[in-house]
């Protein structure tokens, strides 16, 4: 909701495909109409990558490696904290990393290197709760564009907090909702 009020073509479009899809359903929210919701799914998959919830991956070297153009070796056995925050805002793996750009994600443009993607981890030990991690968020979104307006403001970036592993906005995020009036 913070980044969508920030890019109201992005916003417009997200309210236009949740009208549209619960309209076509009776309002009923369900798993299968969250599921049609694509355009949805880009935005989150946007949203993951600016603010991957964890943003780090645990890792253990499994052989000795000299770090290029430098004398130093991390050896086999050696436990690394990787910076997911900081793969995942390289303008190197995602153009212009700052905006928010879901389309991004469309096959047609997939203008970033699917390999530096990781929101959940990856591998044998990624995080179990994916699905349901998206579809809750998804359900708070539509909830809140049902009910809201949401107010538009300027660009802005989240102020991080260093007091804790996962990111936490300094003195949370704020947008401006408006309750929508009710039509009968
Ligand atoms: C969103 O990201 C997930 C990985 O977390 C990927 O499997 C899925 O295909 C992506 N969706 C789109 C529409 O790019
Ligand atoms: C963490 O934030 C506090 C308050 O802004 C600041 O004083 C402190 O230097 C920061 N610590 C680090 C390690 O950046």
């Amino acid at each position: 909701i913070f980044e969508l009020a920030q890019y109201p073509e992005v916003l417009k479009k997200v309210i236009e495909e949740v009208n549209t899809v619960l309209a076509e359903n009776d309002g009923k929210i369900t798993y299968d109409n969250l599921k049609k919701m694509e355009y949805l799914e880009l935005c989150m998959n946007e949203t993951l990558r600016k603010y991957p919830g964890l943003p780090l991956l645990n890792r253990i070297c499994t052989q000795d490696y000299q770090i290029p153009g430098t004398d130093k070796v991390i050896e086999k056995g050696t436990p690394i904290v990787i910076s997911l925050y900081g793969i995942h805002r390289d303008p190197e793996h995602f153009p212009d990393p700052e905006t928010f750009d879901p389309e991004r994600f469309l096959p047609e443009n997939r203008n970033y290197n699917p390999n530096a993607y990781m929101p959940f981890g990856e591998g044998p030990r990624h995080c179990i709760a994916q699905r349901m991690g998206k579809i809750n968020s998804k359900l708070s979104v539509v909830k809140i564009l049902q009910n809201f307006n949401v107010e538009i403001m300027p660009r802005q970036d989240i102020e991080i907090d260093n007091h804790s592993i996962a990111i936490i906005p300094k003195g949370g995020i704020n947008v401006r909702l408006s309750k929508k009036q009710k039509t009968n």
